[in-house]
């Protein structure tokens, strides 16, 4: 009868384990490894992650989307860099998975010479799951030419002793060759907001106001571990140490996928069929059967144990 008792109460106790493996308020998401900031105007949330806060052996959100927060400056602004170069964040938009930047070079927003911004550099986007949205256009600009084809425009203020620069809405690549002919000194490619240019027409006059306003990048995921922990609720990360980690919205850490609420309710669920099942023949059989069904208890139990080991709090959040 001993046997038997603790077979039931194996059974009985195994919901309440799973209970308290909760945390008191399950409801809330609040992915204590993954904090939202504001910086500026703009809220930074995941998969974006603030730089040089809490544990930088520790990040919440995938690898090359940190932003700095110049807040040397007032107002502060968050910044990201792609390739060697940064880049204003205007907004992170998480309903369409969509950033809006702008280069800080030309940003009114970044201090420094904006009244005849001059773009220096395309946009590097590296291997970093992102691409430029439907949004935007291209633009080229060509500096210091002896001349120029029909469609480029010049751009008025700047310096013109080593020949005029002129910045063209990019068609098609055949138009680069065209330019051949004119001996500029350098070439850059940028994207705006395809919008903007029919919202300032004057290209060669508000051009400034174009570039201020941005482009727009879509991110997506793209690693199947990340996959995994998104789908089970998780918020994908890294450890300096231990690599890929997925936080779980009770603020717990896992190497794998977040256990979710569904899981366990199964779990209790079955927990409960089985102890209803078994109840009422068992008093009926040997000890030997029921000694069998102890082990078979146990062998559940340690295969759930093991499953709620990846609960385990996580030890890395100092
Ligand atoms: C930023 O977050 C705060 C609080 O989480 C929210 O009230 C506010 O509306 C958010 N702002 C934007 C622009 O999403
Ligand atoms: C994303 O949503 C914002 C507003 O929520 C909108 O302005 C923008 O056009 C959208 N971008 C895309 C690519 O759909
Ligand atoms: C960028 O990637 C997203 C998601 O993978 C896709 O939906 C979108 O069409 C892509 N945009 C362009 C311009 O390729
Ligand atoms: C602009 O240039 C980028 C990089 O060369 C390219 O991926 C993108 O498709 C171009 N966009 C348009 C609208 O042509
Ligand atoms: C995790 O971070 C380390 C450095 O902190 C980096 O070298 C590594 O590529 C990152 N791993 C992933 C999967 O992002």
């Amino acid at each position: 009868m001993t046997h038997l008792l603790s077979l039931l109460l194996l059974l009985l106790l195994l919901p309440f384990f799973f209970l308290t493996a909760l945390p008191a308020q399950p409801d809330s998401s609040t992915y204590t490894n993954c904090p939202s900031y504001k910086c500026g105007d703009v809220n930074i949330s995941y998969p974006f992650w603030m730089m040089d806060r809490d544990d930088p052996a520790q990040v919440c959100g995938y690898q090359g989307f940190g932003i700095n927060c110049v807040d040397n400056h007032e107002p502060s602004y968050p910044e990201i860099t792609l390739g060697h170069d940064s880049y204003y964040v205007h907004n992170i938009d998480h309903g369409n998975r969509s950033i809006l930047l702008s280069d800080s070079d030309v940003s009114s927003v970044v201090p420094g010479p904006n009244k005849c911004p001059r773009v220096l550099h395309g946009i590097d986007l590296e291997t970093l799951p992102l691409n430029f949205s439907m949004l935007n256009v291209n633009l080229s600009f060509h500096y210091h030419c002896n001349g120029f084809p029909s469609f480029a425009t010049e751009i008025q203020c700047l310096e013109k002793t080593q020949g005029k620069s002129y910045v063209h809405v990019m068609h098609s690549s055949i138009e680069e060759t065209d330019w051949d002919a004119y001996s500029c000194a350098d070439q850059v490619v940028t994207a705006v907001i395809g919008e903007h240019i029919h919202m300032f027409p004057d290209l060669s006059r508000q051009l400034g106001e174009i570039l201020d306003k941005g482009f727009q990048l879509q991110w997506r995921m793209d690693d199947d571990d990340c996959e995994n922990c998104e789908d089970s609720g998780g918020r994908c990360g890294n450890h300096s140490t231990t690599g890929f980690m997925c936080f779980c919205s009770d603020g717990t850490t896992t190497r794998g996928q977040c256990i979710s609420k569904v899981s366990i309710f199964t779990t209790m669920f079955l927990s409960l069929i089985i102890f209803t099942q078994l109840s009422q023949p068992l008093r009926l059989l040997s000890h030997d059967s029921i000694d069998k069904l102890s082990f078979l208890g146990f062998t559940l139990v340690s295969s759930l144990m093991n499953s709620v080991s990846r609960f385990t709090p996580s030890v890395f959040r100092e």
